[in-house]
């Protein structure tokens, strides 16, 4: 199966688990990394509204916590099964832990992390 149709089948598999009783709008993030382990997670809201957790950073947490290896590929469903591109906060995350070649499933056509958070502010910025 390729990736993405791959990935779009972990994601909705996992739906149900986000936790979004206040925006209504379930969302799971599956990405796949360089040894074909799948990594996902979902969005997990809070009643202090701040705190809401993305489906992409719980997806970051549950790679780190499998020691994953790079990741390649990644899709953001909504409960439509449609693609959702990650919101600005996320692109930020996932600079901090993908390759600027990580290929992102959008509803035209893959584009890369490099593309979706160009000129990217991240830990060069923080070296001597
Ligand atoms: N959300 C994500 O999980 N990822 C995104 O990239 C965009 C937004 C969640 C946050 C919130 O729980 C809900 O979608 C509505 O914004």
């Amino acid at each position: 199966m390729q990736a993405f149709e791959q990935l779009h089948a972990a994601a909705s598999k996992i739906l149900s688990r986000a936790y979004a009783p206040y925006s209504n709008h379930p969302v799971a993030a599956a990405a796949l990394d360089a040894a074909g382990t799948i990594h996902t997670g979902i969005n997990i809201e809070n009643a202090s509204f701040g705190l809401t957790q993305c489906a992409e950073g719980s997806m970051i947490a549950a790679w780190r916590l499998a020691a994953g290896e790079p990741l390649t590929h990644l899709v953001c469903l909504n409960q439509g099964g449609d693609y959702i591109t990650p919101c600005g906060r996320c692109r930020q995350v996932l600079y901090e832990h993908a390759a600027p070649t990580l290929s992102i499933a959008t509803a035209n056509g893959p584009v890369t992390l490099a593309v979706l958070l160009p000129a990217a502010f991240g830990p060069h910025n923080l070296q001597d």
